[in-house]
């Protein structure tokens, strides 16, 4: 038995002063002075004590077929575990043409299983053709394998049209499954894309200017209706990135429309697109939706903190080395379109909401505490198992110190990435203690668990979905 003591606990809904014992991986009791003679004691005094983060977007071992996430199972989890997130849902890759739904189910386990070192589950991922046979496969991988959420993407090569939209919605709907999405305008960003190349406008800057905020809006604004048409469908929009996108989510909040939920991540709260003035640096930060303007990140922090607006903030977490090993983001530097999309981000999400939200007073520690941990469980079908701190329930926990620093520089970085786009900053609070169900994991950045430690979660329902 294991007792986590004297520790400011906190919840999605409170701060208190308490201990919380284990025992075979699962929190049995939480209250003051739990005393147990024989129990390993840790102690927390002057710490904060959260449920594991959990980080609901993240692509390990993505292949974008010209490219290769850097980040595997392996290294992607470490960085995951030393930022205190013990469980992530991973968005699959597209797999070959005409594949059924079933192929990347296939592959993800055989990437992930024996691998990851922290809990772990999929979004199925559409793509085409969408037939009727495909659509059902969906509700037979939620059966099978407890993947209740499937990803669509509105660009890229995949991307679907509004009909094929409409569909899956229909179906998803009846299947109980929640679907994600990816929201941009594929037509007008491709012929922006296309005007800026043949201009000769290569460098990075010109990637945000192809990928204006309404090219996110507009999409934003046609899902939240396809959704309603498709009979009130569960709809999750990942990484709202904009100002323009989050008026699109409101104006639907304001309508009451049900079954939404609404994604932000870290770096369109933390970052803006100055990062793209460097020709080369700018590279670093080619993502997409990409960066945007203080402005934006203002309005996305404010409505974290009113609360009814955005759910969850997860990372979208994609990294490509940018000096050593392949150089992948150097495929851009002429022209930004031949850049991989994704940046690292698993592993600073939960300091830099607890550093940049709550010690610097733009949110509650319960609100960090449900925008990391407890809503994307609620969201994914996972709740309380993990993201809360219950009885009953998996003991993953993060001990926190507001007291000490944490530097973000390259001794910092745990995953297979060369940087980080956080480097230089230096966050309020440490990282002292992870544990995965009762074992310590992490012990002051030094990872020590083992490969494979990780377990695959057959997830239930999303609350969107019931
Ligand atoms: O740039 C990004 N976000 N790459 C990963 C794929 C996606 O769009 O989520
Ligand atoms: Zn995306
Ligand atoms: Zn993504």
């Amino acid at each position: 038995m294991k007792l986590i003591k004297n520790g400011m606990i906190a919840t999605d809904s409170e701060v208190y002063k308490g201990d919380i014992l284990i025992d075979c991986g699962k929190i049995v009791a939480i209250g003051a002075d739990i005393g147990i003679e024989d129990a390993e004691v840790v102690d927390a005094s002057g710490c904060y004590v959260l449920p594991g983060a959990v980080d609901v977007h993240t692509h390990m071992d993505l292949d974008v077929g010209f490219a290769r996430a850097i980040d595997d199972f392996y290294d992607g989890t470490v960085a995951a575990a030393c930022g205190g997130t013990t469980t992530i849902v991973d968005h699959m890759a597209f797999g070959p043409k005409d594949c059924s739904l079933w192929h990347q189910v296939n592959e993800y386990h055989r990437l992930a299983d024996g691998n990851a070192v922290v809990d772990y589950g999929f979004h199925g991922v559409m793509q085409h053709p969408i037939t009727g046979d495909r659509l059902a496969e969906i509700s037979e991988i939620k059966e099978k394998e407890g993947i209740s959420s499937f990803k669509v993407y509105m660009t890229y090569d995949y991307g679907l049209s509004d009909d094929e939209l409409f569909n899956v919605l229909r179906a998803a709907k009846d299947a109980g499954i929640v679907i994600t999405v990816h929201c941009e305008n594929h037509g007008v960003l491709t012929q922006l894309r296309k005007e800026f190349v043949e201009q000769g406008h290569g460098e990075a800057k010109y990637h945000p200017l192809s990928r204006p905020p309404r090219v996110e809006a507009e999409a934003v604004n046609r899902m939240i209706h396809i959704a309603a048409l498709a009979g009130d469908a569960p709809l999750y929009i990942v990484h709202l990135s904009s100002a323009e996108g989050l008026h699109e989510v409101m104006k639907a909040r304001a309508e009451g429309r049900p079954n939404l939920g609404v994604e932000t991540c870290t770096q369109y709260l933390i970052l803006n697109d100055s990062l793209y003035d460097d020709p080369k640096e700018g590279l670093k930060a080619i993502m997409s939706p990409p960066l945007r303007k203080d402005s934006d990140r203002e309005e996305l922090w404010k409505a974290l903190a009113d609360g009814g607006i955005i759910d969850t903030v997860a990372t979208d977490h994609c990294p490509f080395h940018f000096k050593s090993g392949k150089a992948e983001k150097q495929y851009g530097k002429d022209d930004f379109t031949k850049c991989p999309n994704g940046a690292p981000g698993v592993q600073e999400r939960l300091m830099l909401l607890f550093s940049e939200g709550f010690m610097k007073g733009r949110l509650s520690l319960p609100q960090v505490v449900k925008y990391a941990c407890s809503e994307p469980c609620r969201m994914f079908g996972m709740y309380p198992q993990k993201g809360s701190l219950e009885p009953g329930t998996d003991a993953d926990i993060v001990i926190i110190d507001p007291e000490k620093k944490t530097v973000i520089d390259k001794d910092y970085i745990r995953g297979a990435s060369d940087y980080s786009c956080y480097e230089g900053m230096e966050l309020d609070g440490h990282i002292e203690k992870v544990f995965l169900r009762g074992d310590e994991i992490v012990s002051d950045g030094k990872f020590l668990g083992k490969r494979g430690d990780g377990k695959y979660l057959k997830r239930a329902a999303s609350v969107l979905a019931k």
